[in-house]
Order: C-alpha cells, then sequence, then structure tokens
C-alpha cells in the first residue's frame, strides 16, 4: 500500500549528506568541550539566530526544560499560552523537575497571546501571597494553533510587555526556521525579539537527533550545567551535530516547499465536503482541521484515512493535525487528497 506520512516532520529521515557528513565527522568528548562538530554547530546556529552562544541538547522537550531551569528558580512562576507545546506535551518537566509554577494565558487562534493579557498574568512583586513570575515563553511556530506564525511586530508586543516588568522571554522556536521562511525575514529578525531560544534540527530540517539552545553566554554557561543535571552531557556528539549542521545549511530554505504543500494539500480538503478547513490559519507546514460531520469524530476519520496509508494524527475530539516535510512531494498530497475524498465517502458511523 502506499504510504503518505503526514503525522509529523519529525518522522523525516536524514538526507545523503546528512549520513556522509555524520560518517565523516570529526569527533572528540563534548563534556570536556573537545568535539569540534558540535563546537562548530553551537557556533553556527548562535550566529544564525543572532545571539552569543548555543548549547545543543538532545531534543526540543529537553531544550525546553533546560531554558526554564536556567531562567526560573524554584517556585517562580512562567507564563505560557493554553496550548503551548511546553504546557501540553512536555510532562510537565519544569514542575517536575524545576519546582516550577505554570501560569496559563489563553492562545488566541493566530498563535499569540493577548498582550494585555500577558501583562495581567504577571504577579506584582512584593506581595509574599504571590508567586513570582520569572519567564514569559513564546511559541513560534504554534504547533496546536496550526502552525501559525508570529510575526516579529507581534512577538515585538510581547517583549515591550517583558520589558516593562523587567522579566526576560523564552522562545519555543522548534519551527523558527518555517516561522522566518514563512514571513521571508532572517530567523535572527524574530530571534532578536526574545532572550533565549530552543530550536529543533529534528523537525523540518529532517536531521535525526538534537535541538540547540542559544542566549547570552553567560546563559548559555549556566544552561550547559542544567543540561549535565538531566543527563543531557554527550560526548562524541558530533556524529549527531555533523548532520544538524547540514540541516542549518541545506534545508532551511527547501521549507518553502512545505509550506507550498501544506497550503495545496489545505485548500484542496476545503472543497471536499465533510472536511473543516480555516484557510487562514494554514501559514506554514501544519494543518490542523476538523470536520462538518457531526456523525463521525477526528479520531475516527484519522484511523480510517490511516487504515488507507494516509497517516495523520488526531490532536483532539474534533481535530486532525497533518504536516508536510522533506520527503513529501506535491504528487504525495494529491495521492493523499484522493484518497481523504475516498475516505470521507466511506467513513461509517461507529
Ligand atoms: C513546538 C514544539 N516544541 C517542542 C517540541 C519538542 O521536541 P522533541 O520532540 O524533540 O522533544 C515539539 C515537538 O514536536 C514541538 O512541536
Amino acid at each position: 500500500m502506499r504510504i503518505v506520512d503526514l503525522r509529523s516532520d519529525t518522522v523525516t529521515m536524514p538526507t545523503p549528506a546528512m549520513r556522509k557528513a555524520m560518517y565523516e565527522a570529526e569527533l572528540g568528548d563534548d563534556v570536556y568541550g573537545e568535539d569540534p562538530t558540535v563546537n562548530r554547530l553551537e557556533e553556527a546556529v548562535a550566529e544564525r539566530l543572532g545571539k552569543e552562544a548555543g548549547l545543543f541538547v538532545v531534543s526540543g522537550t529537553m531544550g525546553n526544560l533546560v531554558s526554564l531551569l536556567t531562567h526560573c528558580p524554584r517556585g517562580g512562576e512562567l507564563i505560557l499560552g493554553d496550548q503551548a507545546h511546553i504546557f501540553y506535551y512536555e510532562a510537565g518537566g519544569i514542575s517536575a523537575l524545576g519546582g516550577g509554577h505554570v501560569h496559563t494565558v489563553p492562545n488566541l487562534p493566530n498563535g499569540m497571546m493577548d498582550p494585555a493579557a500577558v501583562e495581567d498574568a504577571i504577579r506584582a512583586p512584593g506581595n509574599a501571597h504571590f508567586p513570582r513570575t520569572c519567564l514569559i515563553c513564546l511559541e513560534n511556530t504554534h504547533n496546536r494553533c496550526g502552525g501559525a506564525v508570529l510575526s516579529v511586530e507581534q512577538m515585538a508586543e510581547i517583549k515591550a510587555v517583558a520589558e516593562r516588568h523587567g522579566l526576560p522571554v523564552h522562545l519555543d522556536g522548534a519551527r523558527i526556521w518555517n516561522a522566518a521562511v514563512a514571513l521571508g525575514v532572517a530567523p535572527s529578525d524574530l530571534a532578536a525579539q526574545v532572550d533565549t531560544i530552543q530550536t529543533c534540527f529534528s523537525k523540518g530540517l529532517a536531521a535525526p537527533v538534537g535541538s540547540a539552545i542559544v542566549g547570552s553566554r553567560a546563559f548559555i554557561d549556566e544552561a550547559r550545567r542544567n543540561r549535565k543535571i538531566v543527563g543531557g552531557g554527550m560526548r562524541q556528539a558530533g556524529v549527531i551535530a555533523a548532520a544538524a549542521l547540514v540541516a542549518l545549511d541545506e534545508m532551511v530554505d527547501r521549507l518553502a516547499d512545505d509550506h507550498a504543500n501544506a497550503r495545496l494539500l489545505a485548500e484542496r480538503l476545503a472543497e471536499i465536503p465533510g472536511y473543516d478547513v480555516d484557510l487562514a490559519t494554514v501559514q506554514s507546514n501544519i494543518i490542523r482541521f476538523g470536520l462538518t460531520r457531526s456523525d463521525v469524530t477526528a479520531p475516527q476519520v484519522a484511523a480510517a484515512l490511516t487504515a488507507e496509508g494516509i497517516k495523520v494524527n488526531a490532536s483532539d475530539a474534533a481535530h486532525i493535525r497533518a504536516v508536510t516535510h522533506y520527503g513529501i512531494e506535491r504528487d504525495d498530497v494529491l495521492y493523499a487528497l484522493e484518497v481523504a475524498e475516498r475516505v470521507m465517502q466511506s467513513v461509517a458511523v461507529a
């Protein structure tokens, strides 16, 4: 059966250039700071995002956790969108391991938080009843908001609030590269609106493993210690950093193809009776869509599509998520649409 895997951009396989770079990577012990390939990657990603220093970590989840541990003391309160990946999908790491206290603010459908609501959530200092606000987190592109892209101006609005209160801003920039390509701006223009960023090489950039944190040198020195605490000090990590370097150098510009494929998928899906697609929310490589039928649920339709080889995930009872990525061509999208039409006609009431 022909398979089109649209579950996530994390399913991407490394490119031939990545495999070659991994084989040939110059290595050392990175816990001693002696892996030249890791060092090159950390410098390259910091430079690309306009920050002083970088730190290679295993995953996006570890990158966010180590960043939050570095920003927030125990009992510190961090402000998160209520749809944030950090809030939803990272196993409550900052509470479990860092004693962090999470204060959510509603995410708007466009991935933004109302700056006034963020400002309201900041605790007045000096009142012993309150936890102390220590951080504001943003996400760009926004996963649960269907890959919505925050503009430089939107991010600047949150930065202005943070500055008024002397607070740092952390960006979950797992897909900051998609955001930059979608907006036609330099990734560093987005990064300039925040203090620290976690970004992934293993999403649309197709590297097999790895993320980085970037920020000031002092922040990264402290984060390096926290990475060690969570067991993230790796030895000859240049084997995987080599693929991440190829990802940075060769895989960013092609994200425009993923965005065009997502747009095509969304526009044609919107024409098929039964699917409910809000085209305004399709801004990068993620499509989050609903159903116009009330006799079937999103998990049932997702299961029916998957059974026919079009792998997708239901993100809740009412929504399905499809993600385009390296390895998905225009022709795969057209085939997925054909199957999607057939499945919608045949999917039965449970
Ligand atoms: C926005 C966002 N942040 C963080 C992560 C976590 O990345 P990882 O799966 O590498 O831990 C993901 C994963 O999909 C994500 O979409």
